[in-house]
């Protein structure tokens, strides 16, 4: 039988430069939920997702890591299979969209909305690094609040009184990456005219046609209203992203490029040959990526977060329609996790980390229960609060569900079914309901049905009390009682299949039952049929797990301070929890192993230094007194003057090779050595760091 829905399903291309934390878990379970749930119906599904692999912020962390910013991303892209098999999250592809699919994508969009005459140059004011040599993102820029002159805030808003306001408008601007003072320098740039009439209206009826959540066609509507302003899509060199045609130095913008990403993991999972497998039979207009997209049958259905509509909704389906493509069917928004009540930071998540999660032993179908009981079809937070958790999971899957199998199974002798009035349980109304729900995303109240209905199935037990009725010499009329509860068990586990996808998996051995779908979901496994031997299919959730999870170990903790695996490591997919790194730290291999008598042989000792003064002919050094606990200080000269004013240093600790043999210099002898930190290159990284003891360190200790 043909499939009766063509889906196209995505995530929200997470970028290249972290590790997945709780809100990235969060809406992939939410996506796969509705994708299995899809597919418990025959329709065909291909759910891809993939790294957003461009940027500066990317080339940046590459640098800092000592790697290529392609070495970084395959880094971190080897690190996914673990978070996404481990919550049974499954992707049919994970590309990447520095890929030669995207490129040749987003090149093939851009000429055609040059074509539709939809692109515009011209010339862009901007902060430029005259050390770095680049023009500076504005999260790389900053200065004086202008509104309430808090110091060290962002190029785009303020932490401390939260106003918003442009780079150019920072009391005294600095560069986060060199230090120095930005300038303002013009250069061309590309804009994508959403301003342009045509783009306007396709927007507008675009976005109020039922493709959105009426709480984001409302926001839409506030955009139209506030006035539509073209889109700057280029960026100067150096920038790690796909060159615009016949621009030379110029690239897209990350976020032109990112959600043709989309695309570029779809065309990627046709060309590997893996589209028409198992879920999907071979058929004439599914045989490739064009033909497939071609298809007007397709629905492309997109989940994201709340942070990125206007891209979702406004350039993304006008870049779409004006390239002659398919436009989204749906976009999905939901809001974000909060973690008892608190919020979550982008780029450090919350207190839960999904990799703990999973090595703490902890089942990863809680997770997707709780999460699933949590979520509607509503821009809402959810809040992931402990106590829940662990009451929930334990009252509900183990309590109410689990325990259907395991008690009723008891009274079927040979775990034969005897005939029943399971329909008096309603399991049709069930998952009529229930699957309604799916399909609106409306998950908590799905699990809400489901768990009425298991309440209704423990009720029919325990006011029937077939182990009376045993002892009663009723067996007969026990067979029947428990006959009803595992058929209604059979269907409890169809509905909840889309968010358990491995507990389904163990049930259905148990029942002895063909995968259930939603054809045969309430269709009575029947008089005769034999369930195998009930085997423990969930355990209940460990409050001490919990308090593991947000409490961690000392290991935990200082596993987030280990500096990440080199990269070696991470390409052939022995990375570990402890995330992403460089294989040359600060821009260098590790020396060669020494023994510890090699090392006793270096004399370090702190030292006090008591004075400090530039030295003239020279704008690298500084000349150091140095105290030591000897009867006369030493005189060392440093390469630092770039770094440090000498009266920062006066009456400071730091550390020295108090053994080195003196050496006469230009300008006088350095009797020993102070340490300090730099990048093997130390034009691409910032400064030189001089080393500073903890509080209570003597002068003249030694360093051991
Ligand atoms: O906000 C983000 O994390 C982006 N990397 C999302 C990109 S979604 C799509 F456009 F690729
Ligand atoms: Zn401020």
């Amino acid at each position: 039988m043909p499939p009766q829905r063509k889906l196209f399903v995505t995530t929200a291309l997470p970028y290249a430069n972290g590790k997945f934390h709780i809100g990235h878990i969060m809406e992939y379970i939410q996506a796969d939920i509705w994708v299995r749930y899809q597919r418990m119906h025959g329709h065909m599904v291909h759910f891809v997702g993939a790294d957003d692999a461009h940027g500066a912020a990317i080339m940046i962390s590459a640098e800092k890591a000592g790697v290529s910013p392609q070495e970084f991303v395959a880094g971190i892209s080897a690190g996914r299979r673990e978070y996404l098999d481990g919550f049974h999250i499954l992707f049919d592809n994970w590309h990447t969209t520095a890929s030669p699919e995207n490129k040749e994508l987003v090149q093939a969009i851009y000429l055609r909305l040059q074509q539709n005459g939809l692109i515009t140059t011209r010339n862009v004011e901007q902060f430029y690094d005259p050390v770095k040599g680049m023009f500076l993102p504005d999260r790389f820029i900053k200065g004086e609040c202008p509104n309430c002159h808090s110091k060290d805030q962002y190029g785009d808003a303020c932490e401390v009184c939260s106003s918003v306001y442009s780079p150019t408008d920072l009391i005294n601007p600095y560069s986060t990456l060199t230090g120095a003072a930005p300038e303002l320098r013009s250069s061309g740039h590309f804009f994508f005219k959403l301003s342009d009439p045509d783009v306007v209206a396709f927007l507008k009826g675009w976005t109020q046609d039922g493709k959105l959540q009426p709480e984001m066609a409302r926001k839409a509507s506030e955009w139209f209203e506030a006035g539509m302003n073209d889109w700057d899509i280029s960026r100067d060199a150096p920038y790690f992203g796909i060159e615009i045609p016949d621009a030379p130095g110029k690239y897209f913008y990350v976020w032109l490029d990112a959600p043709i990403g989309y695309l570029a993991s779809l065309k990627n999972h046709f060309d590997k040959g893996q589209a028409q497998n198992h879920w999907h039979p071979p058929s004439r207009t599914d045989a490739n990526f064009d033909d497939f997209m071609a298809d007007p049958a397709v629905e492309q259905v997109h989940f994201i977060g709340k942070d990125i509509v206007y891209f979702h909704t406004l350039f993304w389906p006008a870049m779409l329609e004006f390239s002659g493509r398919k436009t989204p069917s749906q976009v999905n928004v939901h809001g974000f996790i909060t973690v008892s009540g608190e919020k979550m930071s982008k780029s450090r998540g919350t207190g839960i980390d999904p990799l703990r999660y999973l090595s703490l032993g902890m089942n990863a179908e809680w997770l997707r229960y709780y999460i699933a009981a949590k979520l509607n079809g509503k821009v809402e937070d959810v809040d992931f609060n402990p106590d829940d958790f662990v009451a929930r999971v334990n009252a509900d899957l183990i309590g109410k569900y689990v325990n259907i199998a395991s008690r009723a199974v008891k009274f079927l002798e040979g775990g034969k079914l005897v005939a029943s009035h399971v329909d008096r349980l309603e399991p049709a109304r069930l998952v009529d309901t229930v699957k309604d729900l799916y399909e609106a995303r409306e998950y908590g109240k799905a699990l809400r049905e489901i768990m009425a209905s298991a309440d209704a199935v423990n009720l029919r037990f325990d006011s029937a009390a077939p182990w009376k009725l045993v002892k009663e010499g009723k067996r007969a009329e026990a067979a029947q009682v428990c006959s009803e509860c595992i058929e209604m068990f059979k269907v409890l586990t169809a509905c909840l299949k889309p968010v358990l996808p491995e507990l389904a998996l163990h049930a259905e051995a148990f029942l002895k039952c063909l995968p259930l779908d939603w054809k045969n979901a309430a269709v009575p496994l029947g008089e005769g049929h034999h369930v195998g031997d009930y085997k423990h299919l969930m355990h209940r959730v460990d409050a001490k797990q919990m308090d593991a999870l947000f409490e961690p170990a000392e290991e935990a903790a200082a596993a987030a301070q280990m500096p990440p695996p080199p990269f070696d490591k991470l390409r052939t997919g022995q990375a570990s929890a402890e995330g992403a790194g460089s294989g040359k730290p600060g821009g260098e291999e590790v020396a060669p192993a020494i023994t510890i008598d090699d090392f006793a042989k270096v004399d370090l000792r702190i030292a006090k230094i008591l004075d400090c003064q530039g030295v003239e002919a020279s704008n690298k050094l500084l000349r150091l007194t140095l105290d030591i606990g000897e009867a006369t200080p030493r005189n060392v000269f440093a390469g630092i003057a770039s770094a440090y004013k000498p009266e920062e240093l006066v009456g400071k600790l730091t550390v020295m090779v108090a053994n080195l043999a003196p050496r006469k210099m230009k300008f006088g002898v350095s009797e020993g050595m102070v340490l300090a930190a730099s990048h093997a290159d130390p034009g691409s990284q910032p400064g030189i760091f001089i080393l500073n003891p903890w509080p209570g360190a003597q002068p003249g200790m030694r360093i051991r």
